[in-house]
């Protein structure tokens, strides 16, 4: 772990003590995490002489914050940020004071607008957090090993991506999701997000009209409110699906989409839906985002072809922008995705992508073309489709028994979370509200909902799985339970 540079702390005049204004200041550090868990502290002989203070000044803060469980001592080793007590603490002080840049990250935002660490946004129930125990960590190590001192790739690269990874992502989308794309169609990115931005901004001008889904993925209607084009939701209904009529009898510019496993209600377009849509667009001269997520983990049946396969071989994969990502089939801290373009749109997209982050890191792209190339993406998918749908199994069946029929399952048998629906009693914002202060994230379905949506007369969550343990399932069913009955 890095050793922490003292830096800027300051010894505060307004303390009686040297003594208290040094643990006073040490401990400011931590609890507004800029001094994180793990971390090794300087020695008590070296923070007293850069700080000019004694030893003994030094040693009694660093026992008294020994004794308040900020840092902890390791026999010959040193002093080292600890975690348990003021990790309570921090959470507390960071919904108040601290403004971080979680603010600006993947559904950070807690219903009851509360801030949170990172490491309770991937706690149980969490929607979006892949199985983070069951990833190969080991193999993904050797991997990066065997890139990491390669001097010919670290200086600058191509804006488009690694072509050793474009060429595997090409093998694998065609392969597996039938999308017809030559590498150079296919622009790696820092995942589904900057795919997504980068294609909005080639395709659309401030002011156009961008047809949604609604309820929908909240990250994509934040990049449409910042390039100020024109939001029209869509509404998409329980088990029935996207509202197909009223895009059909729409001249927006756009529409953006998650054909396979909708967003979070869980329905999926059949081909002949994805069959209208496409001539849709080509009529109109639209465009389509293809956001292709969810559509490795599909339990109760085969995999639609994706809209762009669909459309390439008719002819009009003209008009479609697919994007896919690697946070749920790996791990969300890659943040990496990619993007698949029409060869219109590539110079473009190359443009905008060079102007907002230029290229990709380098020695990772590598990692993960090996990663591909080498069957391991597909044989981690295959085995985690098979344990996603174990959990599934066993969340159906725990809501069924702890909650007797009051909840009923919407969503279909895809992805890392299920969609629940009730009519009476607990509102969706006060059962969240109670689970949060149990530390479980229970997402209540207005967090998905833009403001135009269908008046609803009853209430929904969002409940994810993925990251939480089989065995794990049956006792925080029974948790939540009992939150909703209190
Ligand atoms: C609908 C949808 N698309 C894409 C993603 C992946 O986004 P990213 O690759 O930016 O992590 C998510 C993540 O939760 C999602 O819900």
């Amino acid at each position: 772990m890095q050793p922490i540079d003292v830096g800027d702390l300051q010894l505060d005049d307004q303390h009686d003590t040297r003594q208290t204004a040094l643990f006073h200041a040490i401990r400011e550090k931590i609890v507004q995490d800029l001094w994180s868990k793990g971390s090794r502290l300087p020695s008590t002989r070296k923070l007293a002489v850069e700080l000019s203070v004694s030893r003994n000044t030094v040693i009694y803060a660093y026992d008294q914050l020994v004794t308040e469980g900020y840092i902890e001592s390791k026999q010959g080793s040193g002093f080292y940020v600890s975690v348990e007590q003021p990790e309570h603490f921090l959470s507390l002080s960071q919904s108040s004071n601290v403004q971080s840049s979680q603010d600006l990250s993947t559904e950070v935002d807690t219903p009851s607008g509360a801030r949170v660490t990172p490491s309770d946004i991937n706690r149980g129930f969490a929607p979006g957090v892949p199985d983070l125990d069951a990833f190969p960590f080991a193999k993904w190590q050797r991997l990066l090993q065997r890139h990491a001192t390669r001097q010919n790739i670290a200086g600058n690269q191509d804006v488009q991506g690694s072509l050793a990874l474009r060429e595997a992502l090409s093998g694998y989308l065609a392969s597996s999701r039938s999308v017809r794309c030559h590498a150079d169609r296919i622009m790696i990115t820092a995942g589904a997000q900057q795919a997504i931005s980068i294609g909005l901004m080639a395709t659309l001008a401030m002011g156009d009209q961008i047809l949604v889904e609604e309820p929908g993925y909240r990250q994509v209607h934040k990049i449409i409110d910042l390039l100020k084009l024109e939001l029209d939701g869509v509404s998409v209904r329980e088990k029935v699906g996207l509202d197909i009529e009223k895009v059909l009898s729409s001249n927006a510019k756009a529409l953006y989409i998650t054909p396979s496993n909708q967003y979070p209600m869980g329905t999926t377009l059949n081909t002949e839906q994805r069959l209208k849509l496409i001539d849709w667009a080509n009529k109109n001269q639209s465009w389509i985002i293809e956001d292709d997520y969810d559509s490795e983990f599909q339990f109760a049946h085969r995999p639609y072809t994706s809209m762009q396969g669909l459309a390439g071989k008719l002819g009009f994969d003209d008009r479609i922008i697919y994007v896919g990502s690697l946070s749920k089939v790996m791990f969300n801290g890659l943040r990496l995705g990619y993007l698949v373009v029409p060869e219109n749109l590539v110079a473009r997209c190359l443009e905008i992508k060079e102007a907002l982050t230029g290229d990709t890191a380098a020695h990772t792209q590598e990692a993960l073309a090996d990663f591909v190339q080498e069957g391991d993406l597909l044989r981690h998918i295959r085995k985690m489709r098979r344990s996603y749908k174990l959990k599934h199994e066993a969340m159906i069946e725990a809501i069924q028994s702890e909650f007797h029929g009051d909840l009923e399952v919407i969503s279909q048998a895809a992805g890392l979370h299920v969609t629940v629906k009730w009519s009476n009693g607990i509102s969706e914002q006060e059962w969240s509200r109670r689970a949060e202060l149990e530390n479980i994230i229970v997402r209540p379905l207005d967090f998905y909902e833009y403001g135009s949506s269908d008046f609803r007369d009853w209430h929904g969550a969002v409940l994810g799985f993925g990251n939480i343990r089989l065995a794990d399932i049956k006792p925080k069913i029974k948790q939540i339970a009992r939150l909703f009955y209190q």
